[in-house]
């Protein structure tokens, strides 16, 4: 069977085993200037795939909505299903870090459903969570921190804001203090340093107002559609597998799994109409 505490880094062709990623990793990954790579992964399979591939973290997302529920917007997944896509991800036992996110009214009411949340996430084999907002859930991050839960920080065009946004809209264009402008996402970022989040996804902002904060920050940034400064990327797994209809501007497809899968399947189902599958090959004697 192959042991999976001996895998390669696929990524780099470095065949030594492959350390645990942890939390303070991820801040000493700052420190040192080493760049995260973060992927979300929703089940066993693929976290493995990307586990043996390389990535640094694991993100359970709560666009588990959107890409595997068929939901319009990331709102209507719930705890339990957090929980199950958690469960399912750390059964892959990845060396990679597994963050799981908290969904959509799971936090916002306040610090002690905060951490009810993150326990649960938790339990289910995340090693730390993450949630949206900036300066008006800092006292959550700061109670589920305190906790002793890591927590992982988002702001920027925040998915679960999608009402407020007026849909997924980039956000820090403008200079101003109201929420999602250029001087409030800073004061966001520093809110969310302050309250002990380990690290910060910023996400549908211009590059250089990422930059700015990633300059700022003592804690890694991760973006995503926030240009190159970030001391780390993320990526929805299946626009990075080429897996998804969607066509996102900041989004890069490095394979086409949508046409080899559609292939591989029209084949099949012509085999099966053609009677030429099973061959002798696949059956018993
Ligand atoms: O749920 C998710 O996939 C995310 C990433 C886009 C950062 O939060």
């Amino acid at each position: 069977m192959f042991d999976r505490n001996i895998r390669v880094m696929a990524a780099n062709g470095d065949h030594t085993p492959r350390a645990k990623v942890t939390v303070p990793w991820l801040l000493q990954a700052k420190h040192e200037g080493r760049r995260i790579a973060m992927i979300t992964a929703y089940d066993a399979t693929f976290a493995a795939i990307a586990d043996d591939a390389g990535v640094d973290v694991l993100l359970v997302g709560d666009s588990v909505a959107t890409v595997m529920q068929g939901e319009r917007t990331t709102l209507p997944v719930s705890l339990e299903e957090m929980v199950y896509h958690t469960r399912i991800v750390a059964a892959a036992r990845p060396k990679a870090l597994v963050v799981g996110d908290l969904p959509f009214g799971t936090y916002q009411q306040g610090a002690t459903t905060g951490i009810d949340s993150s326990v649960r996430i938790i339990k289910a084999g995340a090693e730390c969570v993450k949630l949206e907002g900036g300066v008006s859930v800092a006292h959550v991050i700061e109670a589920i921190a305190t906790a002793d839960i890591p927590v992982m920080g988002h702001i920027g065009l925040t998915p679960q804001s999608y009402h407020r946004m007026g849909g997924n809209k980039i956000q820090g264009r403008q200079h101003g203090d109201q929420a999602g402008q250029r001087d409030r996402l800073l004061q966001d970022a520093h809110a969310v340093e302050q309250a002990g989040a380990c690290a910060l996804v910023i996400e549908g902002v211009p590059a250089d107002l990422a930059a700015e904060i990633t300059g700022k920050m003592s804690i890694p940034t991760i973006g995503i559609g926030a240009g190159p400064s970030c001391d780390g990327q993320v990526l929805v797994l299946h626009d990075v597998l080429g897996l998804s209809h969607r066509k996102l501007s900041f989004a890069k497809p490095y394979a086409d799994l949508l046409s080899a899968s559609t292939n591989a399947i029209s084949e099949y189902v012509k085999e099966v109409r053609d009677n030429t599958w099973p061959d002798a090959e696949h059956s018993f004697s």
